[in-house]
C-alpha cells in the first residue's frame, strides 16, 4: 500500500498507524501525529479505494452504508500490511496505537472488530460502527480514545455512543471526549487525544 514510515526517536514509545479520511491521503495526519506524539515512530497508509478519485479505506454503497464484503477484505489487506511493515522496518508490531478520522477511524475500528491482536490502542476521530452482528474478539488490554461531536451530521450520537459499548463490551478501555461541533476535527479534541496518549502509553 502506498505509505510513509518515518522512524521516531524514542524506540519504546508505540508506533502510530495514521490512517485519513476520505479524500484524503498519506501526508494529512502527519502534523496531527507530530503534535499528539512526537516522539513515535509513523506508518501513515494510503486507502486502496478510489471513490470519485478520492482515496477512501473501503468501499461504500451511499453515505453511511458501507460493503460489508469490500470493508472485510481492506480490512484484512491493511491488517497485513501492518504486519509486513513491522518487519520490513523493524517496529514493534504489539505496540501499534491508530490515529484515525472518519473513514480512516472506521476502518481502525473495523480491525479491532475482525482481528485479534491487530492494534494495541487507537484514537478514533469521528467513527462509525463499522459492522454490526459479528463477534469482537477480546480487547483485554487495548486502549481506545474516541472523539466526537454532539452535532456531527455524519454520525447519530447513539452510533458513537454503540460503538463505545460494543468495544467496551470487548474489554477494550474507553475513553471518549465529546465536542460541541459537527464531523470536522478540532483542536480541544486533539489537545484531549493528546493527553490520554501521555497517560496511557
Ligand atoms: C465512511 O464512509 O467511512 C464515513 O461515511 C465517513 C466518511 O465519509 O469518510
Amino acid at each position: 500500500m502506498k505509505h510513509i514510515y518515518t522512524k521516531g526517536k524514542k524506540q519504546d514509545a508505540p508506533t502510530l498507524l495514521l490512517l485519513h479520511g476520505t479524500g484524503g491521503n498519506e501526508h494529512d495526519l502527519l502534523a496531527l501525529a507530530n503534535m499528539i506524539a512526537p516522539d513515535s515512530s509513523i506508518l501513515s497508509v494510503r486507502g486502496n479505494v478510489l471513490e470519485n478519485g478520492m482515496p477512501r479505506f473501503f468501499r461504500r454503497l451511499a453515505e453511511g452504508l458501507f460493503d460489508e464484503e469490500d470493508l472485510v477484505f481492506r480490512t484484512k489487506e491493511l491488517t497485513e500490511f501492518v504486519n509486513e511493515s513491522a518487519k520490513t522496518y523493524g517496529f514493534d508490531r504489539d505496540r501499534v496505537v491508530a490515529i484515525g478520522y472518519s473513514n480512516g477511524a472506521n476502518i481502525a475500528a473495523s480491525m479491532m472488530y475482525h482481528h485479534e491482536n491487530a492494534l494495541n490502542g487507537a484514537i478514533l476521530f469521528h467513527a462509525m460502527v463499522p459492522r454490526r452482528g459479528v463477534e469482537i474478539p477480546d480487547l483485554t488490554g487495548t486502549s481506545v480514545f474516541i472523539g466526537a461531536g454532539k452535532r456531527d451530521p455524519l454520525i447519530p450520537l447513539n452510533e458513537t455512543k454503540e460503538l463505545i459499548k460494543d468495544l467496551e463490551k470487548a474489554n477494550a478501555t474507553m475513553n471518549e471526549y465529546w465536542v460541541d461541533g459537527g464531523h470536522q476535527l478540532v483542536r480541544e479534541e486533539v489537545e484531549k487525544a493528546k493527553e490520554w496518549f501521555e497517560a496511557t502509553y
